[in-house]
């Protein structure tokens, strides 16, 4: 028979590979309770009109990427992404009415039916936050200084920040107006997909990767010359703040973002190419003060980001970390199982990680073992030490073996543990 294999472009993380993934989340879990942020968890499944509705129709993540289904007549799809649902609890909640300034913080899986290849995939974790109810620029500031400083953490110290403003409704058509005036007379340079995004959604063809179209947009408009003033005044703060943080940043008039909902603010934070290949984008993030509204609540102000949590591991310099394990028990014989079985439960009691090798396998096999899982002692029992009422402590690392009473056997590997850890 075949075997079965994973859905393509979505992965299985063994424990190996693990470590480097734990290192991540739980560095950026720190950051974002030292930034004052609590978690939230929301669905994987939401109804499909709440992504219609919060990313827009036109966008590529709505239009093709989203994995939806119907059950018993309901329209669902697999979270693409989730700001949408954070808005959705934020406001199925009542947290608007509870509380003026809400900080939540995420990490999860998204689907997106994408083509996959290195650091794109149809399911991948996100590891990302959502503020509402501060519309100033000192908190878009804060937020790049939070990320630059989560990404110094994991070990990406050169990432580049590139930040822009779109800012409002009003802007955003003008822009899009300057935009197809520019672009209309050399509709025939662009690529086949630009062409057909002129009409629709203008702005994403800034987006496009194809040569073609880059050749034509090296002389576009920016929208930073139709913002209006106090968009331009927003901007300006911002980067102001970037600056008496220490933040390092570049301006990119011509940033847009695949998702529709953004206004003002926006960044994306990009990582080496050489690592990383197309997906070098590893934060992707800005204001979506709108969006609080559409969904049918007050006028929140919002901000926040996601990064992708594959794609931070890859471009982390994370060494592979064996898994390390205190104590490996080691049974010799029927009457030696029985007394390890309650050796291993008070070693774990006594907070020594321990694995009991169950196998009845011989001395040589189980010390393989011990030795492969990274364990720094051995505690070997057979029928004359269960007799006895003694254990043999092996120290693997200085293969040095003592003799040691069962009663004493806790207390004296926490302390050799005790030892080991304050020498090193
Ligand atoms: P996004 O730019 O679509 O934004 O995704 C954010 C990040 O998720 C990307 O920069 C990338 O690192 C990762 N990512 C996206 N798609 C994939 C994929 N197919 N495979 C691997 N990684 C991927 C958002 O999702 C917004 N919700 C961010 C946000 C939050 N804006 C405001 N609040």
């Amino acid at each position: 028979m075949n075997l079965l294999r994973a859905v393509k472009g979505m992965n299985d993380v063994l424990p190996g590979e693990m470590a480097r993934v734990q290192r991540v989340e739980r560095a950026f879990a720190r950051t974002m309770e030292l930034y004052g942020f609590g978690e939230v968890r929301t669905p994987l499944v939401e109804p499909t009109s709440l992504f219609v509705r919060a990313i827009g129709e036109a966008t590529d993540v709505v239009e093709k990427e989203m994995y939806t289904f119907t059950h018993h007549d309901e329209s669902l799809t697999l979270r693409p992404e989730g700001t949408a649902g954070a808005v959705r609890a934020y406001l199925e909640h009542g947290v608007p009415q509870a509380e003026p300034v809400t900080r939540w913080y995420y990490i999860g899986p998204m689907f997106r039916a994408e083509r996959p290849q290195r650091g794109r995939y149809r399911q991948f974790w996100q590891a990302g936050a959502e503020v509402f109810g501060d519309a100033g620029p000192a908190s878009d500031a804060e937020m790049i200084d939070l990320l630059v400083r989560f990404l110094r953490e994991i070990g990406v110290p050169d990432a580049r920040v590139m930040v822009n403003s779109l800012g409002d409704a009003a802007a955003r058509e003008r822009y899009r107006a300057a935009l197809v005036d520019y672009l209309t007379p050399k509709t025939d340079r662009l690529s086949p997909y630009s062409q057909r995004r002129l009409t629709e959604n203008p702005l994403r063809i800034l987006d496009s990767k194809d040569p073609r179209d880059a050749e034509v947009l090296a002389d576009a408009p920016s929208i930073l010359e139709v913002l209006s003033a106090e968009d331009t005044a927003h901007f300006d703060a911002f980067r102001r703040h970037l600056d008496a943080l220490g933040a390092p940043y570049e301006v990119a008039p011509r940033l847009v973002r695949g998702l529709d909902y953004y206004t003002r603010t926006l960044f994306e934070i990009k990582g080496a190419t050489a690592k990383l290949g197309a997906g070098d984008t590893l934060v992707g993030g800005g204001r979506y003060d709108g969006m609080v509204a559409d969904l049918g609540g007050p006028s929140v102000p919002a901000i926040g980001f996601a990064a992708g949590i594959e794609r931070l591991v890859i471009a982390s310099d994370s060494p592979e970390t064996k898994r390390s394990l205190d104590a490996f028990v080691a049974p010799l014989g029927d009457a030696g199982i029985a007394h390890c079985l309650v050796l291993a439960r008070d070693l774990r009691a006594a907070g020594v990680s321990t694995e009991l090798d169950g196998r009845k396998a011989t001395l040589k096999a189980q010390l393989r073992r011990a030795n492969a899982v990274g364990a720094r002692f051995a505690l070997i029992a057979g029928d004359d030490e269960v007799a006895r009422g003694v254990v043999q402590v092996k120290d693997l690392a200085r293969t040095q073996q003592e003799t040691v009473a069962r009663a004493d056997v806790v207390a004296t590997l926490r302390r050799k543990l005790g030892e080991n850890e304050s020498a090193s």
